[in-house]
């Protein structure tokens, strides 16, 4: 059991994993490999690279670089195998309610099979709904590229704000941003996720309201900060517009349709996300729409079928060559066995400057959890803490921890290849810069090493045997390498749904539910009590919370009266 459940009745494992005889043999294996070095295992085996390496559509997977060997992917196939991986996947397709939880399927997956006819849940083709939402999708988008939208002063469309958070806008910020190479230049999003009112009115200084579309973008239409968001823009377009009509400026995406009316918003410009798509998979749905507005329907459609691809490889290829599956089992194998409870993102492609953000959600938001499916406790880690940065900026903040920290914290390095003929300088940097970083965790730098280049540049014997020991690097560090041929709307989703399937996989071996959420329930509801504390005249007694929460809002209402009188 973990510290953190000292606290709390926890039902005591029924399923303890630890217990499974592919656990055994893979701690028995573990115990074995442990100490092997990467420099080792490449010595030993010369076709390590081909042979830990594969290709989905555009995207290439180098998994040398990991602590493994041929027995160790036997062993945690195995492990997959036991937990019935297999089946769960045609379950998660299939539209099973396998968010047992909240007892409703997850069919992200349905909205990017645009070949498909028919999908019935609950006796109903859901095939239907999605294809005629993607319809209007596309008449939106249409609209509003070809200039036939019109505001309220009769001006076409130039700008479009998504005010929304979570899923509802990591997923089109950071599609937005990774595929601007294919917006139409003539049209800026902005995304609104912030309550403080800074995020807000940073954007509505730039924007005129008679040329901007702004998308409530929230599943619930309840979440505070979008609510909270959504009636101050509304509140400057009523300012700024003489003959304001709402239609003409706002549209919802959203499952709470009736929520959406009641905000003033018409059936016409209400895009309904269907419940059977979680937040942080609700890229393909009308979430998307900034996106297919930015791109076009064409490439919103490529971006859709770049899903699928994955999800045809997910559902076909044995797991030894399933990238999904590889990657789930790979940083299983780190978190659960080498104990890192971390996981970077370094990302050299600064349009895909989003993407550990995105990541975070899709994995510590699935999996950050300490109870099975059974309700049992669970006796191991689950999510590892997902952080990032774009490589090269990371290379000069946080990678020296990479190279000489005490910790092994696994990394994917995702990279486009260079294209075009254009900066090449900056290119060739870019991708050699990515290249050598994962070459240098790999191979560190020895004493002796370390020692010799000071030797050769003039160190005294006696200095350079000291330093010899600051400079000396371990290496045996891991690291995979994913390299898109061409940052394409396809090969985004295709990325996209790589690690949603990679979170699905991770989720089904530690067996736990990851498609709900209830941890974040708990601050917002103790956040509304706060509030009406907050208010000036409100008193606030020692009844009311506990000592340091209490200490805390009085602290605020001071500070608040006193920068008053300023
Ligand atoms: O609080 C977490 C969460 O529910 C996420 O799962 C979700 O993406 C986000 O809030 C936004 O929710 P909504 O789209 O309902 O506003």
């Amino acid at each position: 059991m973990y510290p953190n459940q000292k606290h709390g009745q926890w039902k005591q494992g029924m399923t303890n994993i630890t217990n499974l005889n592919e656990w055994k043999a893979l701690q028995n294996h573990f115990e074995e490999i442990q100490d092997k070095h990467l420099n080792d295992l490449f010595a030993a085996s010369p076709n390590r690279f081909n042979e830990f390496s594969l290709n989905v559509g555009d995207i290439f997977l180098d998994y040398s670089k990991n602590r493994i060997t041929l027995k160790t992917l036997k062993l945690l196939i195995n492990l997959a195998k036991q937990q019935n991986l297999e089946n769960k996947i045609k379950k998660l397709f299939s539209g099973d309610p396998i968010n047992t939880t909240e007892n409703r399927p997850a069919l992200h997956t349905a909205l990017r099979n645009l070949q498909a006819k028919k999908l019935v849940i609950n006796n109903k083709n859901i095939l239907t709904d999605i294809k005629s939402t993607l319809d209007k999708m596309q008449k939106l988008s249409d609209k509003i590229r070809n200039k036939q939208w019109l505001g309220s002063t009769g001006k076409p469309i130039t700008d479009i704000v998504n005010v929304g958070i979570g899923g509802s806008h990591l997923g089109p910020m950071t599609t937005c941003h990774a595929l601007s190479d294919y917006a139409d230049k003539k049209l800026r999003c902005h995304f609104v996720s912030n309550i403080d009112a800074n995020h807000l009115y940073n954007i509505i200084n730039k924007i005129n309201p008679e040329t901007t579309l702004v998308i409530i973008s929230s599943k619930s239409f309840s979440t505070l900060e979008t609510i909270t968001n959504a009636k101050s823009i509304l509140s400057f377009f009523k300012i700024k517009l003489n003959k304001f009509d709402i239609n003409k400026h706002f549209t919802a995406v959203t499952s709470n349709q009736k929520a959406a009316k009641l905000f003033g918003i018409n059936e016409d410009n209400i895009f309904k996300i269907e419940n059977f798509v979680g937040g942080r998979y609700s890229i393909w749905s009308p979430i998307g729409l900034p996106l297919a507005i930015l791109i076009g329907m064409e490439n919103f459609k490529q971006f859709l079928s770049g899903a699928f691809l994955m999800d045809t490889h997910f559902q076909t290829a044995p797991f030894d060559k399933n990238m999904p599956v590889l990657m789930a089992l790979l940083s299983v194998w780190y978190i659960n066995f080498f104990k890192s409870s971390n996981h970077a993102i370094v990302n050299y492609s600064h349009n895909l400057q989003g993407l550990p953000s995105y990541l975070q959600q899709l994995e510590m938001e699935s999996n950050g959890k300490l109870i099975s499916l059974n309700g049992d406790s669970l006796d191991i880690m689950t999510s590892p803490v997902i952080f990032g940065e774009q490589g090269s900026n990371a290379q000069h903040s946080f990678h020296q921890l990479f190279h000489q920290g005490p910790h092994i914290i696994p990394i994917d390095f995702i990279l486009e290849a260079p294209n075009d003929k254009k900066h090449q300088q900056h290119r060739k940097i870019l991708v050699g810069s990515a290249i050598s970083q994962a070459q240098a965790l790999m191979r560190g730098k020895s004493y002796d090493e370390a020692l010799h280049e000071l030797l050769n540049t003039g160190f005294e014997d006696k200095d350079a045997k000291v330093l010899a020991h600051h400079k000396q690097i371990p290496g045996n560090r891991p690291s995979n390498m994913l390299i898109i041929k061409r940052l394409t709307p396809k090969a985004l989703g295709s990325l996209l749904a790589l690690y949603e399937h990679k979170t699905f996989v991770q989720g089904i071996i530690w067996g736990v539910n990851s498609f709900d959420q209830f941890g974040v329930e708990l601050g917002k509801s103790l956040l509304q009590n706060i509030l009406t504390k907050l208010d000036d005249d409100t008193s606030v007694t020692e009844a009311d919370f506990d000592a340091s929460t209490l200490g805390l809002v009085n602290h605020i209402k001071v500070l608040g009266e006193t920068n008053e009188n300023i």
